[in-house]
């Protein structure tokens, strides 16, 4: 008898402090129960139900046609080119203000439309609309990249493979003049339609 007291005695730190882990543990449990999301974890390490949330955001990206309501002229000028595949906002931004601001002037001609700026360089930068001649927009399809399968850029609706070029024996080939410049490529090519 004694010597269960000793050892109850002796080892009573040792049980409170098996008994702290417990709590800990449970209340950890719990804390985490209650800040998981409802539908984490049903398909993937992520929120399930966020797939919906962002689906029913308004679209940020403008098609072709709504900017082709009022710019049929580039229509007629990428018409049977198979450019018909590369947006309008790839190369002049998002639109978005440009679109509500032409769609506001239609109704009331003192409604100013801001005039285009130039781009900074970022594809995905907050400029609302631009005018480019950078190559870097060509680039971004047809620079040849080592490595990469010719499939790997194929497009929607366009049948074939990309024509990639070397950039500096294209330069090279076709004796650009200023092959450093960013606006080389529109030596010869014009933005849509850019048969040389
Ligand atoms: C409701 C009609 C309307 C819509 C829709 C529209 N635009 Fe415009 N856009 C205009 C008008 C009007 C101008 C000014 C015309 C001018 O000054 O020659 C203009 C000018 C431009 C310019 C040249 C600006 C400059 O400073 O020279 C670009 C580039 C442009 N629009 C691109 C687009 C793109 C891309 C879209 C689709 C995202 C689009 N527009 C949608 C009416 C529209
Ligand atoms: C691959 C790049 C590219 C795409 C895609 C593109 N553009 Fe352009 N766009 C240009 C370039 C480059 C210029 C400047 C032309 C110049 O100054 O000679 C331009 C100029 C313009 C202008 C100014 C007026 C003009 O005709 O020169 C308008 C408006 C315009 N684009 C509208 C559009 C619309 C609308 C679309 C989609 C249907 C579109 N662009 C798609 C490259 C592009
Ligand atoms: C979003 C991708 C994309 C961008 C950006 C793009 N192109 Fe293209 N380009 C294509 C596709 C797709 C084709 C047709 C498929 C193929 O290569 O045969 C093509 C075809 C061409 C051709 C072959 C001639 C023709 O019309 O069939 C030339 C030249 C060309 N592009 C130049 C340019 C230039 C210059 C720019 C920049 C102003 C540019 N591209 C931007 C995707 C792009
Ligand atoms: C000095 C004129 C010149 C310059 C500058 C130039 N190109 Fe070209 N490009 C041509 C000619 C000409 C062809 C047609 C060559 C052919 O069919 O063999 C061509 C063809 C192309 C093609 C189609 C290649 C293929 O396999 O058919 C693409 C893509 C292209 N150019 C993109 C560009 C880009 C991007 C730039 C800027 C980095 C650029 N070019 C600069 C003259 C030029």
């Amino acid at each position: 008898m004694k010597r269960i007291l000793t050892f109850l005695r002796d080892t009573r730190h040792l049980l409170v402090l098996l008994l702290l882990i417990a709590a800990g543990g449970a209340g950890f449990m719990h804390l985490r129960g209650g800040m998981i999301p409802e539908s984490f974890g049903r398909i993937g390490p992520y929120r399930a139900a966020a797939l919906d949330e962002i689906a029913a955001r308004p679209s940020v990206i403008m098609a072709d046609s709504t900017c082709l309501k009022c710019h049929a002229d580039v229509g007629e000028e990428r018409a049977d080119t198979l450019h018909t595949a590369v947006g309008c906002i790839h190369c002049h931004g998002l639109g978005r203000q440009h679109v509500a601001e032409a769609r506001r002037a239609v109704d009331s001609p003192d409604v100013e439309i801001s005039p285009a700026k130039g781009w900074d360089g970022n594809f995905r930068t907050d400029i609302d609309l631009y005018i480019t001649k950078d190559r870097a927009t060509c680039l971004a399809c047809h620079q040849k990249v080592v490595g990469m399968p010719k499939e790997f850029k194929k497009i929607k609706g366009v049948p074939r493979e990309f024509k990639w070029i070397n950039v500096d024996e294209h330069l090279e080939d076709e004796e650009a003049e200023e092959p450093e410049s960013r606006e080389t490529c529109f030596e010869c090519h014009e933005g849509h339609n850019t048969e040389p």
